[in-house]
């Protein structure tokens, strides 16, 4: 058979596609904005075929209807991250998290989380047979390569990227052509406080970085106080909107780097329709798998590597949760201690976690004495760097506790600082 042969005899319908998955089985659902959204819909429309179906999948950005509570007796979501449609399912105890640090995801699914089925969305296959994973190369191919069964959506509006992320159509299983916007992820706006954070952060980055920012209005925020750098470079887990506007403008041009030098390498991406065009058939981008994106090892070989993400509470240790209020769990690790630990590696490199110092319009203060009960450490004490706030940059690594506590109470909201000054002399027996 020659491959248009090949590829003719994988395709099914939506309907007839999810037939093939199976009471019990693990399902794996690409990562992010690389979800195939029509199928995963079809899976949940014949939900009364299943039982028990596990889902895996970190960040959603899909429906996630299987997560509903009429669901419960045909999916149970077995999480890596938590965002706004499936929270509740762990919340209300039909769904549970497990931690895991991004870059060892792949990993599980080779050990302890085999997989049967990966859903996965490509873009239709080129003259040699090669679908690309678009938008989500991170855990998305490792779980095609470790799934019994691949069924891919081929959806001619998901972008060709370049670099690793690239399936063969002898190695899918089940081909749903079916085109659909791929979802996007408008512009944060940006507010005061976020643009002094932003300011802030960018004091810490110099001409010939390599950057990894998370997701959100304070990555974009460090970004606008970025447009007079030169020789900026990307290595960094995912990208939005505003790297692609840095690098139109010259200021992100990788020659910098190490590692790939010349070219951005990341592991997803998700913004507007405007980036999805940008990245297209881009060699400017390399896609790679999470596994090697995010190995700290592999970071560390970037020299000047900085590393901005957020978090939620820092007590006065130094000890982050990003992830959880009390027991709830918020979001995931997602690769946060992965560039951290990355950046430790890099000669040079600086890992930053900035977020505002309050919460809840302002009657919350992010830094604390003690995190709330139940909270998950998500970065340790002994790995924290730099925290940022709107009030100034507390530089940790390397201090006492004392010097620690000292240096937090200073970018702390001034109308908790009072509270934090005597707990700081609760603990230290001496004054601030
Ligand atoms: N106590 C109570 N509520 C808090 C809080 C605290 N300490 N900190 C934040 N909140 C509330 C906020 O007020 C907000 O609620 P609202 O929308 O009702 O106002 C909500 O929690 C979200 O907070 P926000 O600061 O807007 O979060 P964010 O969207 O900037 O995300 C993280 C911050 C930490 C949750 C997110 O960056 C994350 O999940 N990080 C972990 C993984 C990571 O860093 N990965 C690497 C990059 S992908």
């Amino acid at each position: 058979m020659d491959l248009k042969q090949i590829y003719n005899s994988k395709i099914k319908s939506g309907d007839e596609a999810v037939k093939f998955i199976k009471s019990g089985n693990r399902v794996v659902i690409a990562h992010a904005v690389g979800e195939p959204v029509y199928v995963v819909d079809k899976m949940v429309e014949h939900h009364k075929d299943y039982k028990d179906v596990e889902i895996v999948q970190l960040v959603p950005m899909g429906h996630s209807l299987y997560a509903k509570e009429e669901m419960k007796e045909h999916f149970r979501l077995n999480a890596f991250f938590l965002g706004g449609n499936t929270r509740n399912a762990v919340y209300e105890g039909r769904g549970d998290f497990t931690p895991c640090f991004f870059y060892q995801i792949p990993q599980l699914f080779r050990t302890s989380l085999p997989i049967d089925v990966a859903l996965v969305t490509v873009s239709p296959p080129d003259e040699n047979g090669f679908c690309s994973f678009g938008t989500s190369c991170d855990y998305t191919k490792p779980a095609a390569e470790a799934a019994k069964l691949v069924i891919a959506q081929v959806n001619k509006k998901m972008p060709r990227t370049l670099g690793d992320g690239f399936i063969h159509i002898n190695d899918i299983d089940v081909i749903v052509e079916h085109d659909e916007q791929v979802p996007e992820l408008p512009n944060p706006k940006i507010t005061d406080v976020e643009m002094k954070i932003g300011e802030n952060c960018a004091k810490l980055i110099n001409d010939g970085d390599t950057l990894q920012l998370g997701i959100g209005a304070i990555p974009d925020a460090v970004l606008k106080f970025l447009t007079h750098k030169k020789d900026l470079g990307i290595h960094s887990e995912m990208i939005s909107d505003g790297v692609m506007e840095l690098y139109e403008m010259g200021v992100i041009n990788c020659k910098k780097k190490n590692l790939h030098k010349g070219k951005m390498v990341v592991a997803f991406l998700m913004g507007t329709q405007k980036l999805y065009e940008f990245v297209h058939d881009n060699p400017a981008i390399s896609m790679m798998d999470i596994e090697y994106v995010n190995n700290p090892i592999v970071i560390g070989q970037n020299d000047n590597m900085v590393s901005v993400n957020s978090a939620l509470q820092v007590d006065l240790m130094g000890q982050v949760c990003a992830e959880a209020m009390g027991l709830k769990q918020f979001s995931g690790i997602g690769g946060q201690v992965d560039f951290i630990r990355g950046a430790a590696f890099s000669k040079g490199g600086k890992s930053i976690l900035a977020f505002p110092s309050t919460a809840k319009k302002g009657t919350i203060s992010k830094i604390v004495p003690f995190l709330t009960e139940g909270s998950a450490v998500t970065t340790s004490r002994t790995d924290v760097d730099y925290i940022v706030t709107e009030h100034g940059i507390a530089h940790l690594k390397g201090q006492t506790l004392k010097e620690r506590a000292r240096r937090l109470i200073n970018i702390a909201d001034p109308n908790f600082r009072d509270e934090l000054i005597i707990e700081f002399a609760k603990r230290f027996k001496e004054n601030f």
